[in-house]
């Protein structure tokens, strides 16, 4: 039977992972794969979640199933930091997932059983798991333009015109906020006219959310994710906490189906259940129980805001380091857009023999579509990578 197996294409985010690892130079940067980093290089185990985890580690008295959902006071939560009071609860269906991309599968999911026919719409580019998934499942896609090569902004003609093209049904993919990989984000008044374009289309938003506090703040990030959440009688929402409560290795995600209804969303709610049985039965508890106590203890949760925001503040003086540094030695603005981007990347918009110049000669690791994590950085690495940016005459 094995032998009948082909070699699958490596996802490119986890190879440079694997690469960089086996890289002995001593003075390599890590640009790669979107995990936070602090100054010394560490991905820290947030103050907060530790507190969590000591007080379920002295109180848990039992680990026996919860519900195929998870628990609902982690939907509670996570629905409220989400979508605050953009949407009735009656309206709002939650399944808790293994991590974000556990909430993508799961949507995809849902679609390939509510709208078989459906084509899923993607921003060229995108998070590449997006696409691989929806090969996998034998689903259709398409592309929608999002990034403007000249500018490293929204390409938003580009986009609203490919728009043109979707179909009653077809479900459009929208990032909540901090594009991966682009960085570039539409603004609020942009996202006002996705959402008329959707609506006139019939068309059904999927927005994964996946870095909500690592761009403008926690709610100033989950804005448009709102806005489309109370524009349609149908949104699917995938959100994760990998990244802004640092439990990457917990799977913590939830997805979340608005309905048109009570009915719709019991509806929902049923297929959500039966769709976790089929994939792997309940759902992962501990980082969902971690991220549960933090929202619902005011203590707890301004500890965590703070660090959060700690974070959020860091990655945007890096971003303004690298910029001032990059203006300084091109005696230009053509780098400004690092500081305009949002969240932990940006595409600085080179080739991909470049990226591989950078890797090569400097030993910077990032993404051949030149995705840079910028939490990759530090105060002392940024000169170092302006310079090389500007050596391989980028
Ligand atoms: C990334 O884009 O680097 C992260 O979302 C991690 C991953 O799973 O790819």
């Amino acid at each position: 039977m094995l032998e009948n197996l082909t070699a699958l294409p490596a996802d490119k985010i986890l190879a440079l992972m694997a690469k960089y690892k086996e890289d002995p130079r001593t003075d390599k940067v890590d640009l790669g794969v979107g995990v936070y980093k602090d100054a010394s290089g560490n991905t820290p185990v947030m103050r907060a979640v530790k507190e969590a985890e000591r007080r379920i580690l002295a109180d848990q008295t039992s680990k026996a199933y919860t519900g195929l959902a998870g628990d609902p006071a982690f939907g509670t939560a996570m629905r409220e930091l989400v979508l605050a009071d953009s949407v009735p609860a009656e309206r709002v269906a939650a399944v808790a997932t293994p991590g974000g991309t556990g909430a993508i599968r799961q949507a995809l999911e849902l679609i390939k059983m509510a709208a078989p026919d459906a084509t899923v719409w993607l921003s060229n580019p995108t998070w590449p798991n997006h696409p691989s998934i929806i090969k996998y499942l034998g689903m259709k896609m398409a592309e929608y333009r999002y990034f403007d090569e000249e500018t490293r902004g929204v390409d938003f003609d580009g986009l609203m015109a490919d728009l043109d093209g979707i179909a009653a049904g077809d479900v459009v993919l929208l990032h909540g906020c901090c594009h991966n990989p682009t960085g570039a984000n539409l603004t609020l008044d942009q996202m006002d006219q996705v959402i008329a374009k959707l609506q006139a289309k019939g068309a059904v938003p999927l927005v994964d959310i996946a870095y909500q506090g690592f761009g403008d703040g926690l709610d100033a990030d989950a804005v448009a994710t709102r806005r489309i959440a109370s524009s349609f009688d149908n949104v699917l929402i995938a959100a994760s906490c990998s990244k802004n409560f640092g439990v990457y290795r917990e799977r913590t995600g939830i997805l979340m189906a608005v309905a048109k209804d009570a009915d719709q969303k019991a509806l929902a709610q049923q297929t959500l259940a039966y769709l976790n049985r089929q994939n792997y039965s309940f759902p992962p508890d501990h980082g969902a129980r971690v991220v549960t106590t933090i929202l619902t203890d005011p203590e707890l949760r301004a500890d965590w805001e703070a660090e959060l925001e700690e974070t959020r503040n860091g990655m945007l003086a890096l971003r303004q380091q690298l910029a001032d540094e990059l203006k300084r030695l091109t005696n230009s603005d053509r780098f400004n857009f690092l500081a305009d981007h949002r969240g932990m990347f940006s595409r600085l918009g080179t080739s991909p023999e470049k990226v591989e110049q950078l890797r090569a000669e400097h030993g910077i690791y990032m993404v051949g579509d030149s995705r840079m994590n910028i939490a990759g950085l530090n105060a002392k690495t940024v000169p170092i990578l302006a310079k090389a940016i500007v050596d391989a005459g980028i």
